[in-house]
């Protein structure tokens, strides 16, 4: 596996503000958004593309389209999805499939609770989106499960992620022949016992959706 922190000046600029307590639910979903896009554009560096011919008004030329199959987008729900159409402004002839997964508080332990997936995901590029890489646990087992479908090509992003949770990642995929790679903005410092990224920005969630 191969983790990209995307260490850019604007990005460390919007993930104070996102991390800020004060920063309410509109700014950040806003944040969020606009994280992702930058995220993005490092995530797509090998995004397949097949060649193209064109004529411009001068002459022509042969450029690049997106190659086929569409690459897949999957949002883990719930915090997935604020991450979707900052996705989606790069990639909007992506497919989107979504995976719901839960961990439990407890055990930390992640399952699958909603699917709506290609049942063949044979030769597909796949962007797992997933604000916080905390435990690792969702993570590991939304990759395995797109991998037993078939995807050959994963990479997920993630706003934040926590050292403990890039290393359960690296232990757990090892015995994969599929490219892993995890882009973020940023590993932070530690795991607090409750499984929360330190310094982080608390529940993803809650503060994209106003829960209080
Ligand atoms: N999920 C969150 O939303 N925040 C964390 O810090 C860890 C997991």
């Amino acid at each position: 596996m191969r983790t990209h922190v995307a260490d850019h000046p604007l990005i460390a600029h919007k993930l104070t503000y996102l991390r800020d307590e004060t920063t309410d639910s509109p700014t950040f979903r806003r944040l969020a958004d606009e994280l992702v896009t930058l995220l993005a554009y490092e995530a797509t560096r090998d995004v397949r593309v097949s060649p193209k011919d064109i004529r411009t008004p001068v002459g022509p030329t042969t450029g690049v389209k997106l190659a086929r199959p569409k690459p897949l987008v999957v949002p883990i729900l719930r915090a997935g999805l604020g991450m979707l159409d900052g996705m989606m402004r790069l990639l909007p002839t992506a497919e989107v499939g979504f995976l719901g997964m839960v961990r439990n508080e407890e055990t930390l332990e992640a399952s699958t609770y909603a699917e709506r997936l290609p049942d063949d995901l044979s030769g597909r590029q796949c962007y797992v989106l997933d604000p916080m890489l905390a435990t690792g646990g969702t993570l590991a087992a939304a990759v395995r499960f797109l991998v037993d479908r078939g995807a050959n090509d994963i990479t997920a992003l993630c706003l934040l992620a926590a050292p403990e949770g890039v290393a359960r990642l690296e232990q757990e995929l090892a015995d994969l022949d599929v490219p892993v790679t995890v882009v973020t903005g940023a590993i932070d410092e530690k795991l607090n016992d409750k499984g929360y990224i330190v310094p982080g920005l608390g529940d993803a969630g809650d503060r994209l959706y106003g829960v209080a």
